[in-house]
């Protein structure tokens, strides 16, 4: 293992106020989302969508690094570029998602473990071959009555921590992705508790499994309430409220926490990023960043809906989004840079 490599390219992807942008979707949610527009379910479309992303002009200002999916590694531009060769072309670092996806836990209704440890050593030296550098597994974590149990926590943890010890023997940087969803009606103290458990538990076996922490990125969610929860804090409260969760489950050595969007309105999730920064970024051991796919994607996709016409406007949108969470990163977002605004999102 190359430790001085992996230290270089985690920090590279959360260097000069840049983010990730998560567009590895699996077939199934990318053909969900599409059907929801009226959008073809190709591959074809999602071909070209996809070469819609990477071919955003100016991109690489904002993002730092991308996360494909299996068939997305595999595909290339019209002209016959493949799309990690555009991708680096265009100063962004390609990644991959690895997992196979969460499936019903046996014994714990509700809950979902992650799989595809089973031959992650090949596929990683495969990815890597076809260029990758860092790559990425979602453990997702339900908030319910009686769950998350213990088992559900342990096992998910387990699972990220030896897809993370793969990664940095590969060579490339994982990219932990402890998801707690936000479904449900959990207020936003139940899911700072569980969040800071589930953390605390994923922290703890990466260190038994020999994870180095600098070669590392974390991709939590923020701390919010559930989505049908009558009280919805304002982003400052959010803003606290993650942060305290994160300095109390995340040591210091790790170089970058890259937030998943989870479904939140994209000017709610870099207003939340923003306040996080606006209000803390001095005092963190670690780089506050971004790894959005619908935070970045939606307004892109929903302006495309499939029609070649409309590429330029969605990479116009897509381009957008970027930078906002690029201003986030420095607090400099606001409410004016989209028209519209945050205030017309809930935001408390
Ligand atoms: O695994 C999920 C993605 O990488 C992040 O997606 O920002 O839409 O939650 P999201």
């Amino acid at each position: 293992m190359k430790t001085q490599e992996l230290m270089d390219t985690a920090r590279a992807m959360v260097a000069d106020d840049k983010g990730l942008l998560a567009m590895d979707e699996s077939t199934p949610t990318c053909d969900k989302r599409f059907a929801k527009l009226g959008i073809p379910r190709t591959v074809e479309a999602r071909r070209a969508y996809r070469e819609l992303i990477v071919t955003t002009p100016g991109l690489g200002e904002s993002i730092s690094g991308a996360i494909l999916y299996d068939e997305t590694i595999r595909q290339q531009k019209k002209d016959g570029t493949s799309f990690v060769k555009a991708i680096t072309d265009a100063g962004i670092i390609p990644g991959i998602k690895v997992d196979t996806g969460a499936k019903d836990m046996a014994g714990h209704p509700g809950e979902k473990i992650t799989e595809g440890l089973d031959g992650l050593r090949d596929r990683l030296a495969e990815y890597s071959r076809m260029g990758a550098r860092f790559a990425k597994w979602r453990a997702v974590i339900a908030v319910g009555e009686g769950i998350p149990s213990r088992a559900a926590i342990e096992a998910n943890a387990q699972a990220l921590a030896r897809y993370a010890a793969l990664c940095q023997e590969a060579g490339l940087v994982p990219v932990v992705e402890p998801e707690v969803l936000m479904d449900g009606e959990h207020t936003l103290e139940r899911c700072g508790e569980v969040t800071e458990e589930v953390l605390r538990t994923v922290f703890n076996q990466l260190y038994t499994q020999r994870v180095t922490l600098e070669g590392m990125i974390l991709k939590p969610n923020m701390v919010l309430p559930g989505l049908t929860c009558p009280k919805q804090e304002a982003v400052d409260e959010v803003a606290d409220a993650t942060v305290r969760c994160l300095l109390r489950a995340v040591p210091a050595a790790v170089p970058g926490i890259a937030f998943l969007s989870g479904g939140q309105p994209s000017e709610l999730a870099s207003a939340r990023l923003n306040a996080m920064n606006v209000r803390f970024r001095s005092r963190l051991p670690w780089a506050l960043a971004f790894s959005y796919a619908r935070a970045i994607q939606q307004p892109a996709l929903e302006i495309w809906r499939g029609d070649a016409a409309q590429v330029l406007a969605a990479q116009q949108a897509l381009y957008h989004r970027a930078q906002c969470n690029r201003a986030a990163r420095r607090g400099e977002y606001s409410a004016a840079m989209d028209a519209g605004g945050v205030n017309q999102q809930k935001r408390a």
